[in-house]
């Protein structure tokens, strides 16, 4: 296995494993496991994919997320993100597959509104456009290392509320359905994720972010911009141009990503795969305390 770095500090490209060797393969698994928890991004390139194959790969890092209801796949271990409609054409731009693309495109982190939060995501292009659909990250660790010591130590005691909701309604109005609304309540979490591997703390933080709790709304909103502004200012991403035989993962406790626009009649279809996080992965210590969840 070799490890090539890509970014500012943060994600590599692995070579000489494939996701099938990983999926069968202990100590193939462990040094992808490594690469993971040092580089937060990993890129596979010249991967044969197969729903099967990329699910069997994401099993390796915990249990897979079911797709929750509103999504193409509701129900199924997969995501389909995708603007191609029913009848096999690319939807209009004011179509709800095109309005999520949008969504995508804000600063976030996956499933920081769900129950379980996600360890990691891992994203196969299937159909991409010749030109943009890029998917930039940026190092939540690296960000909460940059702060001065005072505001680290106030974060790593400090809890944000997140919402589906919130970041979908940047977007359009009714974006996310009063059955998403009802299915995804908004969620609390610690603002730093401490890795139990290594012992780094990172940011967590998201479009879905809109409260700090204890904090008057409209200061804690303002810190939760500034701290996203600071993790997302320019110099500091990798941005990944996707090639057809491309997966990449991300671990989304120590990460943000965007997905990039493209021109809005070519069709882009990718498979996500997403694995939530447990105990192992320190869960446990980013729950608030009884009383601040009781709210
Ligand atoms: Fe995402």
């Amino acid at each position: 296995m070799e490890i090539v770095p890509l970014g500012p500090g943060f994600a590599a490209e692995l070579r000489g494993l494939t996701l099938a060797q990983i999926a069968i393969d202990d100590a193939a698994y462990r040094d992808a496991r490594a690469a993971f928890e040092e580089h937060s991004v990993l890129v596979f390139r010249g991967q044969e994919v197969s729903d099967d194959t990329q699910l069997a790969f994401s099993r390796r890092f915990g249990p897979p997320e079911v797709t929750k209801v509103g999504s193409i796949g509701t129900g199924t271990h997969f995501v389909t993100l995708t603007t191609i409609g029913p009848d096999g054409k690319v939807v209009p731009p004011d179509h709800r597959y095109a309005l999520r693309n949008k969504a995508n495109q804000l600063w976030h982190t996956d499933s920081s509104f769900k129950p379980v939060p996600a360890l990691t995501s891992v994203l196969s292009a299937r159909i991409i456009p010749a030109r943009g659909g890029e998917t930039e990250f940026v190092s939540t660790r690296l960000a909460f290392e940059r702060l001065d010591p005072a505001l680290r130590k106030k974060l790593e005691s400090s809890f944000a509320w997140h919402d589906y909701g919130h970041s979908r309604a940047q977007i359009a109005p009714g974006l996310a359905t009063p059955e998403e609304r009802a299915a995804l309540p908004p969620q609390c979490w610690r603002m730093v994720w401490k890795n139990p591997a290594n012992g780094r703390g990172a940011l967590y933080l998201a479009s879905h972010a809109y409260a700090i709790e204890g904090m008057e709304p409209a200061a804690g909103k303002a810190l939760i911009d500034e701290l996203m502004a600071a993790a997302t200012a320019p110099g500091r991403s990798y941005l990944h141009a996707w090639r057809g035989g491309d997966v990449v993962m991300w671990d989304n406790r120590a990460t943000m990503h965007r997905g990039r626009p493209w021109p809005s009649h070519e069709a882009r279809l990718m498979v996500r795969t997403t694995i939530s996080a447990t105990t192992a992965d320190g869960l446990a210590a980013m729950r608030p305390p009884p009383r601040q969840a009781a709210e």
